[in-house]
């Protein structure tokens, strides 16, 4: 990859100005009031794919919002990758937190980023690591380096569950046949130390309802003879983890793989600071389940969290009520071999069965997706592995996240190829958060490295 460093160094603004473009356009997939931004953010990205030097880029209608295609195949016998990103992006709210608007991206110093960060919504999640592919294949086009067809598929639904995608993958899986997939909306450890993903956790995520009295009432002439759905569903809540933190629906931990200490031990050698952590977040203590260690706990073990609760009055000032209703939404974070419907199943059968006499227990699956862990002796992690050895000067240190890319499981399963996870955003770069950023040196370094894995992937294959 003969001058990556000074083509970046000629071109790095130019690199950040469009990435603040596309980061302008709102493209908020969970709310349908942009589904206009939406669109036009599909339309930017065709048209980034035929600059970098696509000889194909097309808009794919699915049922939902359209997925972005583009291919450069130099030579029918020689590697395909398949790059995978996302357009879309989280919901910005609650706005009143950013400190620059989240549309409005913005170059700001921070401590981990000396050199800036871009401040925008979707800046590390994933416009700006999906960026970073098609930067990475313009250099290697515009100097006729590029050692493999590439493909690439960036969808504008994953962060509200990829369900076109899952639609539009077995529909397509010829034009889609690739040796290796290639996706960066992860993080790495620290800028000193890179690391490979080499496992996401699955997801099952549910609603759920209590009704009780069918309409609020007075809560001095009703209160303490009528069931209150609020009360009563903080109990359940409560109940679905034991005095160990262990998760007590029947059966959720019975496919749950145990590592080996071997296993474990290895996995503790990654760079931790559990003060740091508990500094970075402002919390005195960390709380899990027994018998882990805080890194364990949001990887390789399953977790069940109340992301949002709600019922009754909560305007200002009092009101005296007995709600009728109460409602929460829950994520349920799984590990291999855990299945996300199985569990599903278990958790409504178990919500249900636990309700008390005087209230009706109603469970909504939302969406959902299977965990992923890929070995570290395949052809596309050995590249990845050299790719990171050229830019950072280190072996990178395979790592497995608590985060969720459903779809990679079904890549699996329906195109046969092994998905290599180089990310390059780091924890507290806070994705789906207010503030969201990404480093000016890590999206630079990213387009550094990327060519690298293209070079290493086809010596491989040879
Ligand atoms: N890019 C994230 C997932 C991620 C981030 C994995 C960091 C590992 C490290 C992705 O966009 C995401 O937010 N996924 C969702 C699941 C999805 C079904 C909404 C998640 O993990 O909550
Ligand atoms: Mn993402
Ligand atoms: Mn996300």
């Amino acid at each position: 990859m003969k001058d990556i460093s000074n083509y970046i160094e000629t071109h790095q603004n130019r690199f950040i100005s469009e990435l603040v473009d596309l980061l302008k356009m709102p493209s908020i997939s969970a709310d349908s009031a942009y589904k206009k931004d939406v669109l036009n953010t599909a339309e930017a990205v065709k048209k980034s794919l035929l600059d970098a030097g696509c000889d194909l880029a097309e808009i794919c209608e699915t049922p939902g919002n359209p997925i972005v295609y583009g291919e450069k195949i130099i030579d029918k016998n020689l590697p395909t990758v398949l790059v995978y990103g996302h357009y879309d992006v989280q919901p910005a709210d609650p706005i009143d937190l950013w400190t620059s608007p989240p549309f409005d991206p913005v170059i700001k110093k921070t401590d981990l980023h000396p050199e800036g960060a871009i401040f925008a919504r979707g800046a590390c999640d994933d416009k700006g690591q999906m960026y970073m592919h098609v930067k990475a294949l313009e250099f290697m086009t515009k100097t006729d380096q590029l050692p493999c067809n590439v493909k690439f598929m960036i969808e504008g639904e994953e962060e509200v569950g990829s369900e076109n995608l899952a639609w539009f993958v077995p529909r397509n899986l010829e034009k889609l046949a690739n040796d290796v997939i290639l996706i960066s909306d992860t993080g790495m450890i620290a800028k000193d130390v890179p690391s490979i993903t080499t496992g996401l956790r699955g997801l099952s995520y549910v609603e759920v309802e209590v009704t009780g009295p069918n309409r609020d009432l007075h809560s001095g002439l009703y209160g303490g003879a009528v069931a209150n759905p609020i009360n009563v569903l903080s109990k359940m809540i409560a109940s679905l983890h034991d005095e160990n933190n262990h998760i007590t629906i029947p059966g959720f931990y019975d496919k749950v793989e145990e590592l080996s200490t071997e296993e474990r031990a290895e996995m503790a050698k990654a760079p931790f600071s559990l003060e740091a952590y508990k500094k970075s977040i402002d919390i005195d203590a960390v709380y899990g389940e027994e018998g882990f260690t805080t890194n364990e706990r949001n990887s390789i073990r399953p977790t069940l969290d109340v992301n949002g609760i709600w019922g009754g009055y909560i305007g200002e000032g009092a009101k005296t009520v007995l709600p009728s209703k109460a409602y929460a939404k829950i994520s349920m974070r799984l590990v291999p071999h855990q299945d996300w419907h199985e569990i599903t199943d278990l958790f409504t059968k178990h919500f249900e069965s636990i309700a008390p006499q005087g209230v009706r227990v109603k469970v909504k699956p939302h969406h959902g997706g299977q965990g992923y862990v890929t070995p570290i002796d395949s052809m596309g992690y050995q590249a990845a592995s050299k790719a990171y050895h050229e830019t950072f000067g280190k072996t990178p240190i395979p790592q497995r996240s608590g985060g969720s890319i459903p779809i990679v499981a079904l890549f699996e399963e329906q195109l046969k190829s092994k998905t290599i996870l180089m990310g390059f955003g780091l924890d507290s770069d806070d994705i789906h958060s207010p503030n969201e950023h990404f480093g000016v040196w890590n999206y630079l370094k990213g387009i550094e490295t990327i060519p690298w894995f293209y070079k290493y992937f086809r010596e491989l294959s040879e």
